[in-house]
């Protein structure tokens, strides 16, 4: 048996609809902007319960300018995870703000909020939970730590459409919410695609004006501002799939639930502890293995035709032009540990059960 880590072209839904529609924007050359991009914001805001949404050309676009809407003062202190997709520091950086990094919780991989508490301090602005993975960060517990403190909140939800807290959507918490689109994303486009989302109108109509040269309406230009629109060929793609999103969530939860049955009485193993109460995208299903054993499970993984990944390799802190914050205990070294397992609404469950069956044989000849 051979397992990809993901099939795209496998993942595509009702793939004639798509390419009927995609034909059909061809041939009227309705390329930027349109039905498709304002049916996809409706549906999207809707799909997530937030009051605005505003699409945009990828996640790190979204992160940028959700950042820059908030006018914050220069050299404010962002506290962010350390654990997360470069952008979500690049955003606090390209805004000329300060980055200060967060240690993360070892059961789901979000920020750690016992950290967290220490590094709010007069010169925080803002902080950005990411839900790594697709796990809900406690945000409501965020939210009673920055209480009264002029303190905003972004969540970087790249990872994490359809992922709830109780019955909430996340990115719904804070002030914005940003998402990615990007192809291999629970809900990808057929290339570069983001939004953010919000209940505020004031950064809705100022998200409009970043997205687009400072203008709403043609030559309308308040401000100089930037290029990053949804184009609408990614929107119609969008559209037919969120249709049916809600079945991918569904379809990872049961996958994922295989994989905690399979993998849960193998004591070298630290499995996903999440809120039984909360939804996981399971955009990503993540074991930690001790440093010794991770490569090795990899490179025997591999050898039985299974695909696998590191998410991700590396800290932030550890990346030479970013602060190299110390002390962050429980992320040391957590990129040598940890292992993406295959996880897709494609993946069938007999070959889950392949996957967990090479590790508990890994397992076992490794203790002989
Ligand atoms: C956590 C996180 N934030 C931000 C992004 C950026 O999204 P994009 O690749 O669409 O720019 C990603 C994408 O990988 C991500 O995983």
């Amino acid at each position: 048996m051979r397992i990809k880590f993901t099939n795209l072209y496998k993942l595509i839904p009702e793939k004639k609809n798509i390419f009927f529609k995609i034909n059909s924007l061809i041939k009227k050359s309705q390329f930027v902007g349109g039905k498709e991009v304002k049916k996809f914001e409706k549906s999207f805001s809707n799909y997530v319960g937030a009051k605005y949404c505003v699409s945009l050309g990828n996640g790190t676009d979204a992160l940028e300018i959700a950042v820059n809407s908030l006018n914050l003062k220069k050299g404010s202190e962002v506290i962010l995870p350390v654990n997360t997709w470069i952008s979500t520091a690049e955003a606090v950086l390209s805004n000329n703000l300060k980055i200060v990094f967060c240690d993360v919780n070892l059961d789901d991989y979000s920020i750690c909020l016992k950290d967290l508490k220490k590094k709010i301090n007069k010169k925080t602005r803002l902080v950005m939970p990411v839900h790594l993975y697709g796990n809900p960060t406690n945000i409501p517990e965020i939210k009673k730590l920055i209480k009264n403190k002029n303190i905003k909140i972004i969540e970087d939800c790249a990872q994490a459409h359809g992922a709830r807290i109780k019955r909430k959507h996340v990115g719904t918490f804070g002030d914005i919410g940003t998402f990615s689109f990007f192809p291999g994303k629970n809900l990808g486009a057929f290339g570069d695609g983001g939004a953010l989302v919000t209940n505020s109108s004031k950064i809705y109509n100022l998200s409009l004006r970043l997205r687009n040269h400072g203008a709403k309406l043609k030559y309308d230009h308040k401000f100089s501002g930037r290029n990053s629109r949804l184009d609408t060929l990614q929107a119609a793609v969008l559209n037919v799939k969120l249709k049916s999103y809600k079945e991918v969530i569904k379809k990872r939860a049961k996958l994922a639930k295989l994989y905690n049955k399979n993998l849960s009485n193998i004591k070298n193993i630290k499995l996903f502890k999440l809120v039984k109460k909360n939804t996981s995208s399971f955009h990503q299903f993540v074991i930690r293995v001790n440093i010794d054993k991770r490569d090795k499970l990899k490179k025997y993984l591999q050898k039985n035709n299974i695909e696998t990944m590191i998410h991700y390799p590396y800290m932030l802190n550890e990346l030479n032009f970013f602060p190299n914050t110390k002390n962050l205990k429980k992320s040391k070294s957590l990129g040598k540990k940890i292992i993406s397992l295959p996880i897709s609404e494609e993946h069938s469950f007999k070959e889950i059960n392949y996957v967990t069956k090479k590790i508990q044989e890994f397992f076992k000849n490794s203790q002989k």
